[in-house]
């Protein structure tokens, strides 16, 4: 076969999917690990030469995203056309290259989606059942779990969410708990019933099992956990939701809709349906059962019920092609601790792009996390110290300044071009065998390995360059100088060429130098007797202090913990002036003419007072009537804008966002706080 039909014939067809982040809310650096560790990946296949197809979508549909666009006064369209563009722009900082970012609210999603129901349906795995759930009469929906809030029927922790305590951890169904209310408007909602449909999960429970035991789909610890899972039993999965929700209506129902988690995983299909229509394919030769292709998913590990269990059903049964892999990795924590709004840590990528003043901080995110990257679900943490040691470690110093020593020598003693003289064999050789390691760990997606590997050839080439002094060769032996010089540059593009799925900008700056565009096999020397463009460093050092900017921008609420206690500070009796009591609000207004006031009416005990609060941006005034606050009482009453404001209330500023003090429990009103 010629060599050219044999490489057609090996050539790979990969589809490549990471997690579709949710339309509400902004891409951060948590996001960022799974989409570089997907990145990595593809543009690996694709400098191998084969065909692999990122694709990606926002998660559109669901109740916060509808309730997100109505606080804002938008509608859910506009708020999530403006979140894709956002999307798309912060992953193009960061070189994310997606072959294609779609969306789940397209007529592509609805109609795949519609069509695995339908098939689930023939199958007789979608059963009817009426349930009683919690149902908001002011706002007249049914609430979701995260919709009711309550006190924990465990451990007694106020204000939880309808599913799990944040406090003591233990799950439970919304009406298990004490205090129930609809987390929107504060009024306890009551039990309504509802007719929904079921995938009847249990009955797959041999084919999951069949499907989590074959063919190393999942990382071993994954594969205990989700075998796991189908021993404990299945349970039936809900997947649909009454309106109001913003989503795909169940065809032949008057208003139900499929449940957000049943048409995000099919986005992975719309879009590829997509990029098909546009490139002239077809979807079935990625997406039907019987395709040779691969499909490869990237996710966290909060995630993979649904695409170990529930995505698997949903295919099977609709003659899909199942996926080959489900890579899951872990969370990222920041300096040690989970990323966090008040000690400026939760980045977001935007910010993380913007305020890095270094021209490479976004490679050298890519190449961090990278390197800390292995195929176990196990977190990553990112610490300034390291990120700054690893780019100057091993970009800068080493690979950095073999490449800046080799071809700024170059210039000056061969004319600006790689001589014409014979490479160090033992070196070819050396290079070749790592190469072949590295391929294997970067297609195991073990960029950890991958990245010791290239570092560790690195110090070899610069060990190489000083034990044989070039710069004495070139005075006494110049062929022999042009034989170290050549190694060394056959050297750099190795080293070029392994980095640039990790650093694609990296290793851009080489390719211009060199004005070639590298594939994978140009790891191999073969470069002698060329001639390149004047040479630019290909890293810069990085400080620490690049981040000072960065933690600045979240750091407001940590900063005030940072203000010095010294003999200004008030005396216990100071604060004792202060008459703060508990407060309930009845009745919420915006004031006439100012977009930033509302006009409250609170019952302070048997006293109703009237305050005037700056919070109109941040709540809307149905948003508050029924919640407990604290207020200062005995301020001097004032005027705001002609109102009367008898009071204040106190509320947490982070950021522009603003959140108002309330209450674990239930108090009564006029309590004092102390
Ligand atoms: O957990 C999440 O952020 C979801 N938006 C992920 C969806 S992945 C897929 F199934 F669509
Ligand atoms: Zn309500």
């Amino acid at each position: 076969m010629p060599l050219e039909d044999e490489q057609e014939s090996t050539r790979q067809t990969i589809l490549v999917t990471q997690a579709l982040p949710y339309a509400n809310g902004d891409i951060h650096l948590g996001h960022l690990v799974e989409a570089v560790q997907a990145d990595i990946y593809v543009r690996f296949h694709k400098l191998k030469g084969n065909k692999a197809i990122f694709v990606c979508a926002d998660d559109t549909h669901g109740t916060p995203i509808e309730l997100s666009a109505r606080n804002k006064g938008i509608t859910p369209e506009e708020l999530i056309k403006d979140a894709w563009q956002k999307h798309v722009d912060d992953y193009a900082a960061f070189d994310i290259e997606f072959d294609n970012y779609y969306s789940t609210n397209s007529e592509e999603n609805r109609r795949y989606s519609e069509y695995i129901f339908e098939r689930l349906q023939q199958n007789n795995l979608i059963v009817e059942r009426e349930v009683s759930q919690y149902y908001c009469e002011h706002d007249k929906r049914f609430l979701p779990d995260r919709f009711v809030k309550g006190t924990c029927p465990k451990c007694g922790a106020g204000e939880q969410y309808g599913d799990v305590c944040e406090l003591c951890g233990s799950t439970y169904e919304p009406t298990d708990m004490k205090n129930p209310r609809c987390s929107i408007c504060g009024n306890p909602p009551v039990l309504k019933k509802s007719t929904h449909f079921f995938v009847k999960l249990d009955q797959c429970a041999d084919f999951l099992k069949e499907f989590v035991g074959s063919g190393n789909v999942l990382q071993e610890d994954m594969r205990n956990f989700v075998n796991s899972w189908i021993d404990e039993g299945l349970k039936e999965w809900c997947i649909s939701r009454d309106g109001p929700y913003f989503g795909f209506k169940i065809p032949g129902t008057e208003d139900k809709y499929f449940y957000v988690w049943l048409d995000a995983p099919v986005g992975y299909i719309a879009s590829t349906d997509k990029w098909c229509r546009d490139h002239g394919e077809q979807t079935d030769d990625f997406w039907s059962a019987h395709s040779d292709s691969r499909i490869v998913h990237f996710i966290g590990k909060d995630i993979v019920y649904f695409h170990a269990l529930f995505w698997p059903v949903m295919l099977k049964n609709a003659e899909l092609k199942l996926p080959n892999k489900i890579y899951v990795h872990g969370f990222l924590t920041v300096e040690g601790e989970k990323m966090s709004k008040s000690r400026g840590t939760f980045i977001l990528a935007r910010d993380f792009a913007a305020k890095m003043k270094h021209p490479l901080a976004t490679e050298y995110l890519r190449f961090y996390y990278g390197a800390k990257l292995t195929s176990s679900a196990g977190d990553i943490d990112l610490n300034i110290e390291e990120f700054c040691s690893r780019a100057n470690t091993t970009l800068v110093n080493n690979i950095g300044n073999l490449h800046n020593r080799t071809f700024i020598f170059c210039e000056r003693y061969f004319d600006g071009r790689i001589p014409d003289a014979q490479w160090d064999e033992d070196l070819a050789s050396l290079v070749a065998q790592t190469g072949a390691e590295i391929e294997a760990h970067l297609e195991a997606v073990e960029y950890k390995e991958a990245i010791e590997k290239i570092h560790v050839l690195g110090n070899t080439g610069n060990k190489y360059y000083q034990d044989n002094k070039p710069w004495e060769l070139v005075k006494s032996d110049k062929q022999r100088a042009a034989q170290v010089m050549v190694t060394c540059a056959n050297l750099v593009r190795s080293l070029a060429v392994f980095l640039k799925p990790v650093t694609p900008g990296v290793t851009a700056v080489f390719e211009k130098q060199l004005d070639q565009r590298l594939g994978w096999n140009d790891h191999h020397f073969s470069l002698r007797d060329v001639a390149f463009a004047p040479t630019e460093k290909l890293a810069k050092p990085i400080d620490r202090s690049e981040f000072d900017l960065l933690y600045m921008s979240g750091k407001s609420a940590a900063s005030a913990l940072e203000i010095p206690l010294n003999d200004s500070g008030v005396t216990f009796d100071d604060f004792k002036n202060i008459d703060l009591r508990v407060a309930i609000v009845k009745q919420a207004e915006k004031v006439k003419k100012s977009n930033k006031l509302l006009k409250l009416q609170v019952a302070i005990g048997p006293q109703s007072r009237q305050i005037i609060a700056g919070i109109a941006q941040h709540y809307k005034p149905e948003e508050i009537i029924g919640k407990q606050i604290i207020v200062v009482a005995n301020l001097k009453p004032a005027k705001l804008m002609g109102e009367l404001s008898q009071g204040m209330l106190l509320a947490a500023q982070d950021g522009n966002s603003l959140c108002i003090l309330g209450l674990d429990k239930q108090v009564t009103p006029g309590s004092k706080v102390s």
